[in-house]
């Protein structure tokens, strides 16, 4: 018998997103300021910590992961996390975000660990607007990451891509002939309104029903009610491996359906992605290093306090929520 995660709406949890460090190789525009200032390293939980995190989680029913960061890969000795975790019995999906840089070097352990699939953010195919958006990132280097991950025998790879207008929204057309090239999935994400950036959300946002009715003009896209877990709706484009899925907080909600819950690299248990409620895990896991029933009771109740959903909102002009989405893991 296994216990589960359900709360007060009837919605069950079986989904986690651990992220295992707020720094990042990047400074995307849409994420962070150019002035982050990261934790220190005593605040973070360590690996041990994490994968016993995870192990607890799947004790109650969880039964997909997925690491998240910043960049999950630029913390030290992140592999020996997936190799712990893609050990445990119980757990059906390993899953990582990440922005690629890393994956030339990682791709081939990651496998090897048991990583089901991997998302990769990508905003731009023109290497200068790609150096804008991140602000620091190198376009080929990423390119030779995706290449690695498939070259590894990843046949799962979505990227994300964060339209924004005037800066990218050019881009969802050959974005998607790159993804089918590749035999690859890309989703679309409206932006969210977490932490303050230096442009105005409003100003750049494009609805997701726009780029729909764009592509549709240029590729057979025939709907599909396939999901992967998370909140994107997909689209199969006809006679390729690829899918276009939209994740459109602001234009179509899904949190009715939500199945997931993130804990920071703090330890902190976030019920929301949008919301503040939250349980800092940090001291059970310190406090008790030999029992989790007091990890596990927290847990459960925690259940509890979380939200119906978000209530991000465009025309506000201060965010929704004062942390950064590399700050939660996205
Ligand atoms: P899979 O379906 O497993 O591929 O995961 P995913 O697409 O949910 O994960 P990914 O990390 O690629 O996230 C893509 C985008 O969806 C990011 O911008 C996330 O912040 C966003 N996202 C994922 N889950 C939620 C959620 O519960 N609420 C909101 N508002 N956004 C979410
Ligand atoms: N709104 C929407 N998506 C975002 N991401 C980061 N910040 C934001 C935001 N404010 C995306 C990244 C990555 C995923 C985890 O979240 O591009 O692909
Ligand atoms: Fe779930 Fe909150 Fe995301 Fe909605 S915004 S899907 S409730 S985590």
């Amino acid at each position: 018998y296994t216990p589960e995660l359900i709360d007060q709406f009837g919605r069950r949890v079986d989904y986690i997103r651990l992220s295992i460090t707020d720094r990042c190789d990047f400074r995307c525009v849409y994420c962070m300021g150019d002035d982050m200032v990261f934790l220190p390293r005593e605040d973070v939980l360590s690996l041990e910590e994490c994968a016993r995190l995870v192990r607890t989680f799947v004790t109650l029913g969880v039964s997909k992961v997925r690491i998240t960061g910043g960049e999950p890969l630029v913390r030290k000795n992140a592999l020996t996390l997936f190799q712990e975790v893609g050990r445990l019995p119980g757990l059906r999906e390993l899953t990582m975000t990440t922005n690629g840089s890393q994956l030339e070097r990682y791709a081939h352990d990651l496998k090897k660990a048991g990583l089901s699939r991997i998302n990769i953010s990508m905003d731009s195919l023109d290497p200068e607007r790609f150096r804008k958006i991140t602000r620091v990132g190198d376009l080929d280097k990423v390119l030779r990451g995706i290449q690695a991950a498939k070259d590894a025998g990843f046949t799962h790879i979505k990227l994300n891509t964060v339209l924004m207008r005037g800066i990218n929204d050019t881009e969802a057309i050959p974005l998607l002939e790159f993804a089918i090239q590749h035999s690859l999935d890309i989703a679309f994400i409206e932006e969210m309104p977490l932490g303050e950036v230096d442009h105005s959300r409003g100003d750049t946002y494009v609805s997701n029903q726009a780029t729909l009715t764009l592509l549709q003009a240029h590729f057979p896209l025939i709907s599909s009610t396939e999901t992967t877990g998370g909140p994107a709706r997909y689209w199969r484009v006809a006679h390729t491996n690829t899918r276009v899925g939209f994740i459109s907080p602001h234009s179509h909600n899904f949190c009715e359906a939500c199945n997931r819950v993130r804990i920071t690299c703090k330890g902190e248990l976030y019920l929301c992605l949008g919301q503040e409620n939250k349980v800092d895990l940090m001291p059970l896991l310190r406090d008790h290093p030999h029992d989790d029933q007091p990890l596990r009771e927290a847990i459960i109740a925690s259940m509890q306090i979380k939200p119906k959903g978000h209530d991000f909102d465009l025309r506000r002009q201060a965010p929704s929520v004062i942390r950064f989405m590399s700050q939660t893991g996205g």
